[in-house]
Order: C-alpha cells, then structure tokens, then sequence
C-alpha cells in the first residue's frame, strides 16, 4: 500500500558449538531475540568432533550433546541462505573450537564461488576468565569474516565491543543477565543492518 513502509524479511543463521550448555543459551536468546525483530532465523550446531571418550569423560559435555540432539546439524545451505549469520563458539585456547572451525572450513566451496561475501557476520564467545582470550577468539572469526567478503557486525558498546562474551568464572556462572543483555543488543543491531543492507 502507497505510504507503508514495508519490512523486508531478513534471514538469520545462527551457528554454534557448545560443549557444556553456556554458548547453546546465549545462541538460543540470539535467536529469539531476532525472531522478535521479525526475521526468520535457524538455529544450528556445528558437529561434535571430539571422541566418545572425551565426551564421557565429562558429565555436564556428555548431557549437553543428549541434551540437544535435536538441534539441526549445521550445513553450508544454512549460510547460503542467511543474509547475516551469528558464529558462537567456547574460546579454547584463546581461539575458536575445533568443532565450529572445522563447520567454517566447510565452506571452502562456497567461499570459492563467491556465495559468502556481502552478508553481515557477527560473533559471541564465553571463556573460564576475564582474561582468557575472549576477544581474540571474536578477531579469529572476524579475521575469516573478512575472506568470505563480508560485513562485519560488532555491538559496539561497553559490554564487549567485540561481541557478546560470558565470563563463567571460578564458579562456573550459567549465563545471566548482562551476558543475555548484551546477546539481545548484538541480535538486534544484526538484524537491523542486514535489513537496511537488503533495502540498499
Ligand atoms: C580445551 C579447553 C580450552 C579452553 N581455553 C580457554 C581459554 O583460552 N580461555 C578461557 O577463558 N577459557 C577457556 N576454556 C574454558 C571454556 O571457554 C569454557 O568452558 C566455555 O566457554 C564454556 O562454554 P560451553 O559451556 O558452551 O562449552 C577452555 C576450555 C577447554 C575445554
């Protein structure tokens, strides 16, 4: 209709891996968060690489991956399809996991066609510590962002300019309201630009 403006319809990818269940939640509040700002979204998990072993090994890894069985296993459709995906990722290491950065090399192909460049990429993390690498495992994937061509959204801010992080500490905190905060600000920036991109 002459006058109203019209929304264009955004899609959002959000791809993680979460051993112990912190980056599944703050995944999760993405999500939701930009399902509210109207686009249609997919929320995916990288594979587990890791041993059998390993995983049994842990208790609180081995419920996580019962736990979320059902979560689609990400594939490079569901980047293809995104106009913005969100990478969310435990720092390991100062770094990103093997299990989300062996999903990204996957996307050789795609990268190679040229399918990953112009779309709005952003990242969340969360380590032991405040100062555990948090922000250079955000840069790592930032760094890949910048292969593919695209544009990269950070919040800004000053809860991690970088991206949305969650400290768990010596207590091993679950995720609380500042890092779900800053999750719902990182959502919805991400949602607003890839709209105002498609209308360019
Ligand atoms: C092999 C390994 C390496 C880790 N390296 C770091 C690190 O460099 N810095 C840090 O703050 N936390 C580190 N951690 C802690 C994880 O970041 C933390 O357990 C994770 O953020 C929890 O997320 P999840 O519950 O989604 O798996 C490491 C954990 C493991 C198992």
């Amino acid at each position: 209709m002459k006058g109203c403006a019209v929304e264009r319809s955004v899609n959002v990818t959000v791809v993680y891996y979460s051993s112990t269940g912190t980056i599944h939640r703050l995944a999760e509040e993405i999500s939701e968060t930009a399902e509210k700002q109207g686009a249609e979204v997919r929320l995916v998990r990288a594979a587990e690489l890791a041993p059998r072993h390993a995983v049994d090994s842990r208790p609180a890894w081995a419920a996580h991956l019962r736990d979320t069985e059902d979560v689609p296993v990400a594939s490079a459709g569901d980047v293809l399809w995104a106009d913005a995906v969100l990478f969310g990722t435990p720092t390991r290491f100062g770094n990103v996991s093997a299990q989300l950065k062996q999903f990204i090399d996957t996307l050789g192909p795609a990268w190679s066609g040229g399918l990953l460049a112009d779309k709005v990429y952003s990242a969340f993390t969360s380590g032991a510590s405040t100062h555990g690498g948090m922000e250079t495992t955000l840069v790592s994937i930032y760094n890949m962002a910048c292969h593919f061509g695209g544009i990269i959204v950070p919040p800004g801010g000053d809860l991690n300019p970088y991206g949305t992080s969650h400290v768990l500490g010596a207590d091993n905190a679950p995720v609380g309201d500042r890092a779900l905060r800053a999750a719902q600000l990182q959502a919805e920036r991400v949602v607003r630009v890839a709209r105002a991109l498609k209308e360019v």
